[in-house]
């Protein structure tokens, strides 16, 4: 007993300061270190609250490296940091003198301190808001933390143009890391190497609001945002849900996020770039991203032929030890190359991108390969190029390569080389030699040293690296077939760094026992039930109509629509393209399409799982449009394209598929697809086609979840003919009470009258607010003017209650008027959907390009069952 008091006694009187009660102030002449106080934080200073604290902190699990920090209490979050980058031990001191502060190790060694100042310091002070002040004798502000912004700003906070904030290398070491955000007079933007690669107004969740020049950024409760104009203007807005304390950081990981605290609940209210393999370093050097949306890690791997080297690195290098990795002569460890003989160029395969290529121009335009290379080989800070071929476009990657990620633009034909040194041993003379060890790297071109100043081309050499087996799914396979020769038409003979499983025709049909059971047909062709040795029920489409340029694109559009992973998307598990045949392999869905359920005899969908729908629906598209890095517009948005698994949970089928046709045929095929009422006005009018089109398309789809019917359909309104009680006739209904539901919907809204619109079956068991909600979101999506729809990213949001709908704007929405009437003459001449919509369209008829007209006569023959999309 006397011995644990003895134990007791001495532990207290190795704490000098117990019993100290923390202050908003404290004066010169003080000294903290962690050591010294009781609280096991080390803090010695709290704001007037206490939501803030600052301490001499160690944030990771061993007791080695303490930080003079500022601390949020409640979180125990480190919004602002002294000495990131020179931690002291646990008896580490810090010091309040009139200079100021300074920071050092128990023997005096110096770690930090603030600048010289002005006046002698009369008191430090935490705010309330978090700002660590040194003040003189009249209060005035001599120094403050919040002009020194470490990698975090708070609410209160400005980020002003000319500052900016620093990545921690970890949560846990606060050593200054690798990426920057700045602010410039138009942007804020995201930099590694001093190279961009993100800018906040690229995102779409980011409203450009003025263009007067920014002044700072700053978060609040309601929002990120960057000011103009002393603060009278906001620049550039994202709004966020309203929360009481939340922070923007510049995370290690290279993103901006803000996050914000409830209590101990933690949330990422905003990540830009939301895609972790934007982050240029997101791999290490030379490793190859791969998005994956179940986790917020992207996952890595190393190029063909390369690997992660013997030391503990995290850097890819060439597999075979006699090639390496050039060092740039801008780098401290640049060394001499003399002893190298020469220079090789090694393909990094099909298919791979470099951030760079987005926002920076190229180094040179409307050059040859070779020439690229060349240009690279001269600069001793070149380490390797990505080339355009379409544009001879020529990017040197210089000083240090980041990562490479798969490439999502389509348009871009991309070819990356990485710089390697070839050891001593090889030399000009024996070539055979040479050729032999070039063969383990099907490379493009070996560019001989200048010693004579005169570049040699000794080789051009592609090496097809035929692949039969069927690529695991899931996982880059670490080698990476590269293209095939530029002529070559010969999709066989390579594969595709994307997930799907690569299949051989008769694997397929036997799956399918020899496309036997079809479960839908549509304009890409018909689509059969199938099941793999595995037992995965699978849906096979077998692609029929694909012109040349499509049987061209198919493998580079699988590779594309197979990296797209979205809980709300049909996933592509997998493609054959032999010979002229062109199959993918779905994941089954075991509810059929939504226009099943909803037009046809099934049980009726209750109203919540309506909202499911519509939201599942949403979120797909919306990821489409933004959450993947490129734009894919869907084009052919309606029911038969939501399917519906267990639980109602929506899927969006046919993504990416619009892009295998050429243009006449897609005009074609989406003017047939537009005869079933889901298609924008911009179609038939010369306008672009752009994710608002899909827009008009959902909000089309919105309209028939209300209403239980199709938009066109001839059937009418039971309860609207019936209810003789309303006087006023609508104008949508025809003599024969024929609607064009759009229409009758948009008179609803005028009259308030929402429940009308309700599916009658659902028998009242619906709100008008839910259908109020969902009518003037589906009013929104169709207007007429492109610009005027919502983005994708905000109907989920409205749908989700984040925001309310917007007002539908009537002058965008009177076309419907004219659809409407359309639509009644037609009804009373033709049966079938195919010619009213010919009609509702009526530019067409006399639009400039022939293939629309004659596409349109073509199709309003076509009864509506065969026009029906694919599923
Ligand atoms: C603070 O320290 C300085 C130098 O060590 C000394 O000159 C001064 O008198 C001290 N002030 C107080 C209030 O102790
Ligand atoms: C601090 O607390 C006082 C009294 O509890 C309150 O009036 C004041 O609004 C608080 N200040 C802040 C910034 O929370
Ligand atoms: C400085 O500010 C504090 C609190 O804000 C106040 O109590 C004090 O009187 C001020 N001193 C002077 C000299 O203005
Ligand atoms: C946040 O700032 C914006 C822009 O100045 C402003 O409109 C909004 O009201 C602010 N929110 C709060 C909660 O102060
Ligand atoms: C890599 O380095 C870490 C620490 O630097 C060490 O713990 C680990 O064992 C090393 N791994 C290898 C494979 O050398
Ligand atoms: C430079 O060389 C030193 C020692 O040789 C090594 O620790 C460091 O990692 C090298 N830096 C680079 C960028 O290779
Ligand atoms: C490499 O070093 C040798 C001698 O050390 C020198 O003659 C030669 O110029 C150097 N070459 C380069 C490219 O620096
Ligand atoms: C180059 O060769 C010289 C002698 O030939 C040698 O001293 C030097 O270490 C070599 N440098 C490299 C980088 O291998
Ligand atoms: C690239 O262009 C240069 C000059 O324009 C030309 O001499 C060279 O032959 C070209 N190389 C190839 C492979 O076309
Ligand atoms: C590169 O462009 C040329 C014409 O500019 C074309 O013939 C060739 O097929 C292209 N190569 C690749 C790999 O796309």
């Amino acid at each position: 007993m006397e011995f644990i008091l003895f134990f007791l006694i001495l532990s207290l009187s190795s704490i000098p300061v117990f019993g100290f009660t923390l202050t908003e102030f404290v004066y010169p002449n003080f000294t903290a270190s962690n050591f010294q106080f009781v609280d096991s934080t080390g803090s010695f200073l709290v704001s007037r609250n206490g939501t803030f604290k600052a301490a001499i902190f160690n944030p990771g699990p061993e007791q080695v490296n303490f930080y003079l920090c500022v601390i949020h209490a409640e979180s125990n979050t480190i919004i602002w940091s002294a000495n990131g980058d020179a931690p002291v031990s646990t008896s580490g001191i810090m010091r309040l003198t009139k200079n100021g502060i300074s920071i050092t190790e128990k023997d005096g060694s110096f770690k930090w301190s603030t600048p010289p100042l002005k006046l002698a310091v009369y008191a430090m002070q935490l705010t309330e808001v978090g700002n660590l002040l040194l003040l003189d004798q009249f209060n005035g502000t001599l120094w403050q933390s919040f002009n020194n912004p470490t990698d975090t700003i708070v609410i209160g906070q400005k980020l002003r143009v000319g500052m900016m904030l620093s990545s921690a290398i970890a949560g846990d070491d606060l050593s200054t890391g690798r990426y920057r955000l700045s602010l410039t007079t138009s942007d804020a933007m995201l930099q590694w190497q001093g190279l961009t690669y993100w800018k906040l107004s690229m995102e779409t969740k980011a409203y450009t609001n003025s263009n007067y020049a920014v002044e700072y950024m700053s978060v609040n409760q309601t929002g990120l945002y960057l000011f103009g104009q002393g603060g009278s203007v906001v620049v550039i807005m994202v709004n966020l849900l309203q929360s009481t304390f939340r922070i923007a950081k510049l995370d290690g990981s290279g993103q901006l996020i803000v996050i914000s605290f409830v209590g101990s609940d933690i949330k990422r209210d905003f990540v830009g770039p939301v895609d972790g393999c934007r982050v240029p370093y997101a791999c290490g050097g030379l490793g190859v991203c791969t998005s994956d949306v179940l986790s917020d890690n992207p996952k890595c791997s190393c190029p063909a032929n390369f690997n992660l080297g013997s030391h503990n690195s995290s850097s890819c290098v060439p597999s075979d030890s006699s090639y390496s990795l050039p060092v740039s002569c801008h780098s401290t460890n640049h060394s001499n190359l003399s002893n190298y003989s020469s220079m090789l160029y090694i393909g990094l395969g099909y298919g791979m991108d470099y951030f760079t290529t987005d926002f920076t121009k190229p180094f040179r335009d409307g050059v040859n390969l070779s020439i690229c290379q060349n240009l690279c080989s001269v600069d001793c800070s070149c380490l390797g190029i990505f080339y355009a071929n379409l544009s001879g476009s020529c990017y040197k990657l210089e000083d240090e390569i980041g990562s490479i990620m798969l490439r999502t633009s389509r348009n871009d034909d991309l070819l990356g080389f990485v710089k390697t040194l070839v050891g001593v041993s090889t030399t000009l003379e024996n070539n055979d030699n040479f050729d032999q060890e070039a063969e383990d790297f099907p490379l493009v071109a070996i560019v001989i040293l200048p010693f004579t100043g005169i570049f040699l081309l000794m080789a051009l050499g592609f090496i097809l690296w035929i692949r039969s087996r069927p690529q695991r799914m899931g996982k880059i396979e670490s080698k990476i077939s590269q293209p095939s020769s530029p002529s070559s038409e010969n999709l066989d003979a390579f594969s595709i760094p994307g997930l799907p499983v690569r299949f051989q025709y008769k694997q397929l049909k036997a799956a399918t026992d020899n496309f036997k059971t079809q479960i839908g047909t549509g304009g890409f062709g018909a689509v059969y039930k199938g099941v793999l040795p595995d037992n995965t029920v699978v849906a096979v489409k077998k692609i029929i109509n694909l012109g040349i340029q499509g049987q061209r694109d198919f493998c580079t559009e699988i590779a594309i629509i197979g990296n797209i992973h979205h809980i709300n998307l049909v996933k592509l598990k997998g493609f054959c393209a032999q010979g002229r045949q062109r199959l993918l392999v779905y994941e089954y869905m075991n509810r059929g399409s939504l226009d099943r359920t909803l037009f046809g005899h099934a049980p009726v969908l209750e109203w919540q799982e309506r909202v499911e729908i519509a939201l599942g629906s949403a979120r797909g598209l919306a990821y489409l449009h933004s959450g993947c890095e490129q734009k894919i517009v869907h084009c052919d948005v309606k029911p038969e394209n939501i399917l519906l698994h267990d639980n109602f949970q929506a899927k969006i089928s046919d993504f990416g598929l619009s892009k295998l046709l050429n243009r006449e045929e897609s005009s074609l095929f989406t003017t047939m697809r537009g005869t079933r009422g889901y298609l924008a006005p911009e179609w038939l009018t010369s306008s672009a086609i752009s994710d608002k089109t899909d827009v008009y398309s959902f909000g089309m789809v919105l309209l028939e979840i209300v209403s239980g019917r199709k938009n066109c359909s001839l059937r009418t309104l039971s309860h609207s003919l019936d209810d003789s009680a309303t006087g006023d006739h609508s104008s949508s209904l025809s003599a024969q009470g024929l609607v064009y539901f759009p229409l009758f919907a948009l008179e609803m809204h005028e009259q308030g009258r929402y429940l009308e619109l309700a599916d009658p079956k659902l028998e009242g068991r619906v709100s008008g607010g839910d259908v109020e909600k969902f009518v003037r979101i589906a009013l929104c999506c169709v207007h007429e003017e492109p610009c005027l729809r919502p983005t994708m990213v905000s109907v989920v949001s409205m749908l989700e209650g984040e925001i309310p709908p917007t007002a539908p704007r009537m002058e965008s929405l009177n076309f419907l008027r004219f659809y409407g009437r359309r639509f009644s003459e037609a009804s009373n001449v033709e049966e079938a959907g195919g010619q009213i919509d010919a009609m509702l369209y009526p530019q067409a008829n006399t639009s400039h390009t022939t293939s629309r007209s004659i596409s349109n006569a073509y199709f309003s023959y076509i009864s509506s069952q065969q026009i029906s999309g694919p599923r």
